[in-house]
């Protein structure tokens, strides 16, 4: 089930960044309780639940410009569509015209995976951008077929 998360469920959402940071160091720049906090007071953030259990979340920005800040699914459900379920139901409403963008560490493979796989387009580089001297690969993603 997706419903728009809740500060009630950041908790969980930061384990599963928790998770994924100590495994995976390209997820992107680190996220604390509270800014992710702030970031699902905003509104704007979506979570997919199976028994009231956060299995998958995206932080977004859905303003003047929408942003997608961090998605996660968990390891135990991962390639089974959950993300691209998840964002189709972020992306709803997304005005003929808008971009989505979003910054990707350019060795995350699943990250640029995913997001080629859903049609956004690469559409600069931030060269050094992270912590790690790592590149980000700037993505957009164009309201083509919004209604
Ligand atoms: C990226 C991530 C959110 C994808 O979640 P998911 O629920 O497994 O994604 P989906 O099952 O909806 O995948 C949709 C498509 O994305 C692409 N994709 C997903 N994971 C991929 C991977 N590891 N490598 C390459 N492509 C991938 C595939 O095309 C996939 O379709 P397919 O399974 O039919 O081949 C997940 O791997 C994750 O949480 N990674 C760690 C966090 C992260 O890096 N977030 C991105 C930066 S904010």
């Amino acid at each position: 089930m997706i419903r728009e998360l809740g500060v009630d469920h950041c908790n969980e959402a930061f384990e599963l960044w928790n998770l994924e940071r100590s495994v995976n160091s390209f997820v992107g720049e680190s996220w604390s309780l509270n800014s992710i906090k702030k970031m699902v007071s905003l509104g704007d953030s979506l979570g997919y639940f199976i028994e009231e259990r956060l299995q998958a979340f995206i932080l977004g920005r859905r303003g003047t410009v929408w942003e997608v800040e961090l998605l996660v699914t968990s390891p135990t459900v991962r390639r089974q569509g959950v993300m691209r379920r998840l964002f189709e139901a972020w992306k709803e409403g997304l005005p003929p015209g808008m971009e989505v963008w979003v910054e990707v560490h350019v060795r995350n493979i699943a990250g640029c995976g995913f997001y080629e796989s859903i049609g956004f387009v690469r559409v600069g580089k931030r060269n050094s951008y992270y912590k790690d001297g790592g590149d980000a690969l700037l993505y957009s993603f164009f309201a083509l077929d919004a209604e």
